[in-house]
């Protein structure tokens, strides 16, 4: 088989619940063109570590598309999600300033886009009581990722491992987010989410729905794989840090692994590691990465890497540029993150205040 005809076998194998989200991921994103204002997204990541440019292309740039789009926007810091599958908190503080410092740096602006933790919002949380009624044990055991992160973990399963999709539910559903872009491992999670809404609204709020029932959006940016052609993963130490210096950039590219094969040739399944390095020069500087292969050619891979360390390196500038001026003044990036709680908890409180009116639990 060709690499062409490997990745239409492998697109096939795709499932049908999968297809029918990307459907409505499609159909989502002709209305929001439409009439942005009258959508709100909320996505967010997990303070583990630092972004890389995998998360840039994969959803960064994506999210600061919405927000310059008039999308009401708001970008949750995940830390109780850290804990899932971990035992330690070390580091957290520094891991969520600095992904506001990338957020920044990358283009989202606090005065439009809500950028909060999860630990600052009682309200929120609080949702994850009535939210956990609503599903079943049977269906937690299900979740595909659950599974996956237990097993990677090498843990015994948490009750938070087990049930933090419903709470990633009450990230959605505080702020009656209906879009939600996400990559495919957190898929599961939004289904759960839109479930949990229905079954709210049914029971409950029969006349006077509480929650919209979000949609996934699936980006159409290709996975950037690590520069060993790998997965991009931290654990790899294969993934170009958007905070990092010009010099570590170029010391990890120059380490990156190649093949024997003197000339250049683009072709993922057949050459994972050298292609690796031509979609990331062909994303940075917006080429087709078999261009980037022909024009190197016989040159080999010395040059291809000095070919990626000088696009990565010219196109990381800017962001490295503004992301060391911001970190000049912690205090202020500490502001931001406290105004975003701030605005957060109101948003809880009145969704939290409708949760208990629609239950009878007003007295
Ligand atoms: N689970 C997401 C991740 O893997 C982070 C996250 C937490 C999230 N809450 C969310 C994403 C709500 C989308 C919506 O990084």
């Amino acid at each position: 088989m060709t690499d062409e005809q490997k990745l239409t076998a492998a697109g096939n194998e795709m499932s049908a619940s999968f297809l029918a989200a990307k459907k409505r991921s499609d159909e989502t994103l002709a209305k929001l063109e439409s009439n942005p204002s009258s959508f709100t997204m909320l996505t967010g990541d997990r303070p583990t570590g630092r972004l890389h440019l995998g998360h840039y292309f994969g959803s960064i740039r994506e999210r600061v598309a919405m927000q310059e789009r008039g999308v009401n926007t708001n970008i949750i810091i995940a830390d109780y999600q850290v804990i899932t599958d971990r035992d330690t908190t070390e580091h957290i503080q520094d891991n969520v300033l600095n992904l506001v410092l990338d957020y920044m740096a990358a283009g989202i602006d606090p005065n439009k886009t809500m950028m909060f933790t999860h630990s600052a919002v009682p309200a929120e949380n609080q949702l994850l009581l009535p939210f956990l009624s609503l599903v079943t044990e049977a269906e937690l055991h299900r979740n595909p990722t659950v599974k996956s992160e237990m097993e990677a973990s090498g843990h015994a399963l948490t009750g938070l491992l087990l049930t933090y999709p419903v709470h990633q539910a009450c990230d959605i559903l505080f702020c009656k987010a209906n879009v939600v872009p996400i990559g495919k491992d957190n898929l599961p999670h939004v289904e759960i989410t839109r479930t949990i809404a229905r079954r709210f609204n049914e029971r409950y709020a029969k006349k006077n729905p509480v929650f919209p029932e979000p949609a996934a959006i699936l980006s159409d940016a290709p996975e950037i794989p690590g520069l060993d052609g790998r997965k991009m993963s931290k654990s790899y130490g294969n993934s170009i840090m958007l905070g990092a210096t010009a010099e570590e950039t170029a010391k990890l590219i120059k380490k990156s692994p190649t093949d024997s094969e003197r000339r250049i040739t683009f072709g993922p399944i057949a050459r994972p590691q050298v292609s690796a390095l031509l979609t990331t020069a062909g994303l940075v500087t917006g080429r087709d990465p078999k261009e980037i292969a022909e024009e190197i050619g016989d040159a080999g891979a010395g040059a291809l890497k000095q070919y990626v360390i000088k696009s990565v390196n010219e196109f990381l500038a800017p962001h490295r540029e503004r992301r060391a001026e911001l970190a000049k003044d912690m205090d202020s990036i500490r502001d931001i993150l406290h105004d975003g709680n701030k605005r957060a908890n109101a948003i809880a409180e009145e969704t939290l205040d409708q949760v208990r009116e629609a239950m009878g639990m007003k007295y």
